[in-house]
């Protein structure tokens, strides 16, 4: 079987709605901000679906013991934000999952050569086998930033299939370049958007998250 890419667009009422409110551009940055702490948040639900490990016990009910499942906390489960847009989504996505330790990764695109450079690296040296790794960042423009990510990650021994790309939209060219260097990825977004413009910008995309989440 060979591996491919997976990207879900996950047809939900809200992630439509908070999506429209973040490509309007007639959106204030106040509300941008609650538009990207709900799809962080709608969003990583979607995506913990078979990926946050869970175990099988039982408890006792006020009548009778019965099989449940529950959140395995012995699996360390980890959340990377790429600054600035994806600390938008962050919020969102720690609410769902509040055991989880936040690294940051500050990355930043040439706006010439649209080729990013990190300029804050907390991740640690290594990550323990079997680690989860959410990575959230709104924008999949030129897939320069998200590519620079995973060689971070990956470095440090995450398994890319136990990685979860939680953004918000995502163009066509990210996509296939994610494609050919980490086929069986798996993509959570509110929506896929054809172009990307010379400017690097996606169109018609939501402009620059970045400055909108923190109205610079
Ligand atoms: C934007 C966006 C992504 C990146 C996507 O960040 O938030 O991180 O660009 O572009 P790419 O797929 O072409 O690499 P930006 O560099 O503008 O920084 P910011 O989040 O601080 O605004």
């Amino acid at each position: 079987m060979t591996l491919q890419l997976r990207v879900y667009v996950p047809p939900h009422p809200l992630i439509k709605h908070w999506l429209a409110v973040a490509r309007d551009a007639a959106t204030p940055s106040v509300l941008f901000r609650t538009a990207m702490t709900e799809l962080g948040r709608w969003l990583t639900y979607e995506a913990a679906r078979e990926w946050l490990p869970t175990q099988e016990t039982t408890v006792d009910t006020p009548l009778a013991s019965c099989p449940a499942t529950l959140i395995d906390p012995s699996v360390p489960v980890a959340v990377v934000p790429i600054l600035r847009a994806g600390l938008g989504l962050l919020e969102g996505a720690q609410t769902l999952l509040p055991l989880a330790s936040i690294y940051h990764l500050g990355l930043e695109r040439n706006e010439e050569t649209l080729q990013p450079s990190c300029y804050l690296n907390k991740l640690p040296e290594k990550f323990p086998p079997q680690t989860r790794v959410l990575i959230t960042d709104p924008m999949l423009a030129t897939g320069g930033s998200m590519l620079k990510a995973l060689e971070e990650l990956t470095q440090r021994g995450v398994d890319p299939s136990l990685i979860r790309i939680v953004c918000v939209v995502a163009a066509h060219p990210a996509l296939q370049k994610l494609n050919t260097a980490y086929p069986g990825l798996i993509v959570y977004t509110a929506t896929i958007d054809g172009e990307v413009n010379s400017q690097g910008f996606i169109v018609p995309g939501l402009g620059d998250a970045g400055d909108r989440t923190f109205g610079t």
